[in-house]
């Protein structure tokens, strides 16, 4: 089979750096090369020792541009392609004003996978090659997602939301139809290429109890699945739940008390925590997730990734699209690095590089696959340029140290860094 030998300044993280020096946790080859066949990365060495080794191979020259792990979004939303940047509200009012109205329109098979193409291609262009999505509540949005994906052969990951009251009528399923629906995604979609399935029960105030229920039963029947869902984003957000689940001790508990909470659960902003919501993410391994351009966006509060990470707890990082504003996980980096210097708390790019990469395939339990350039994972590989723009370019005459490279690439760089994206080693810019 066709081997393909791409050229370039490797770097891959093998664990998560424990401070801004630590040189342990990656392997940064300067004249790297990784050789690549059948989707896969065969080896990754020197150019001289892979040139040697594979004589036959293509050789693609990225000098003087990085070679990455493709980057993770591991919370996004699909059917709000068209939401990002709806001016003035926090979040409920956001969800009501403009985006339910906008997820309504996929019901409509055409529409679905007019906008999945959209979506993919803004994925890629962007420098993220595995997402975690929320499709809408209709199974026609999950469908279009789904093969779409498969189409691009990413390794994606995604669900139809469960949603069964407190929005409009053109979004709501039912107990009875979420979980035929859900059942059906999942045989057709879950283990079948790189696809994978999220049960999604969007949150704690669009679903009845009745659908919390089957919710759980879909969880036990598929320990496999993911789980994602949102959880104390708003202040409003948990009022409102604590009035619609009375009985319920806080509004973790919502979904620990019906058997969703696991450690294949994605916990979408979990901002406003209380101690024994801590407490319980610690125990059971679940997974909150930072979006801090969506934070910010909506104003909805400060991530605790320190507090959070103290109690031993892994956390993700995310776009949150439409609620955030960019879908460069670069940019992600960068505003997450100032909702964290607002709390005193520090990001240094070793870590924030790691965090897009390996930390998500990590958080997501897939760092066997993908978000390294280790040989026998994954060929989804990102080609960065350091000095894409102007600014960048003139930053980065007075850089030394691949750290102070990095942090200029996290805190300027977005999609016109992204010089190219491989997906299981094909290139997605013509
Ligand atoms: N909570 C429930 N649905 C959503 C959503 O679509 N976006 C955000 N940011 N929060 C939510
Ligand atoms: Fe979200």
């Amino acid at each position: 089979s066709k081997q393909t030998l791409l050229r370039g300044r490797v770097l891959s993280f093998t664990a998560e750096p424990q401070d801004p020096q630590d040189t342990s946790a990656y392997e940064f080859i300067e004249d790297g090369a990784l050789l690549v066949a059948d989707g896969m990365i065969l080896a990754k060495g020197s150019y001289g020792d892979l040139a040697q080794q594979a004589a036959d191979a293509e050789v693609i020259d990225h000098r003087p541009n990085i070679l990455m792990a493709g980057f993770i979004d591991t919370h996004l939303h699909f059917p709000q392609v068209q939401v990002i940047a709806s001016w003035g509200s926090q979040l409920l009012e956001w969800l009501n004003n403009y985006t339910f109205p906008e997820e309504v329109r996929f019901a409509d098979a055409g529409h679905s996978a007019e906008m999945a193409g959209h979506f993919f291609d803004l994925l890629t262009s962007h420098g993220t090659t595995t997402a975690v999505a929320y499709c809408s509540v209709h199974k026609t949005s999950a469908e279009a997602y789904f093969t779409e994906a498969a189409r691009r052969n990413m390794r994606m990951i995604g669900g139809k939301v469960l949603m069964d009251r407190n929005a409009p009528e053109g979004l709501l399923d039912t107990p009875v139809s979420g979980y035929d629906d859900t059942k059906e995604l999942i045989a057709k979609y879950h283990g079948k290429g790189r696809g994978m399935y999220a049960i999604t029960p969007r949150f704690a105030i669009t679903s009845t109890a009745g659908q919390m229920e089957i919710a759980g039963a879909l969880v036990q029947e598929h320990p496999d699945c993911y789980v994602q869902t949102h959880l104390s984003e708003n202040h409003d957000e948990i009022a409102f739940t604590a009035e619609l689940y009375p009985q319920a001790r806080d509004y973790l508990d919502v979904y620990q008390s019906y058997g969703l909470l696991t450690e294949k659960m994605l916990l979408g902003h979990s901002i406003h925590l209380q101690p024994r919501e801590i407490d319980a993410l610690a125990e059971t391994k679940a997974k909150p997730v930072f979006c801090p351009t969506s934070n910010l966006f909506l104003g909805s509060g400060l991530f605790d990734d320190a507090g959070l990470r103290g109690r031993g707890i892994t956390n993700a990082i995310a776009t949150d699209i439409g609620a955030g504003t960019s879908y460069s996980m670069l940019q992600t980096l960068n505003e997450g690095y100032k909702v964290l210097q607002l709390q005193n708390q520090k990001l240094h790019p070793l870590r924030a590089f790691h965090w897009i990469t390996r930390g998500n395939a990590v958080a997501l339990g897939l760092e066997d696959k993908v978000g390294t350039l280790e040989a026998g994972t994954e060929a989804d590989i990102v080609v960065l340029d350091s000095r894409a723009t102007h600014a960048m370019d003139l930053r980065m005459q007075r850089a030394e140290t691949l750290s102070e490279e990095l942090f200029i690439l996290q805190t300027l760089g977005d999609d016109r860094s992204i010089v190219q994206t491989y997906v299981a080693g094909q290139p997605m810019k013509a």
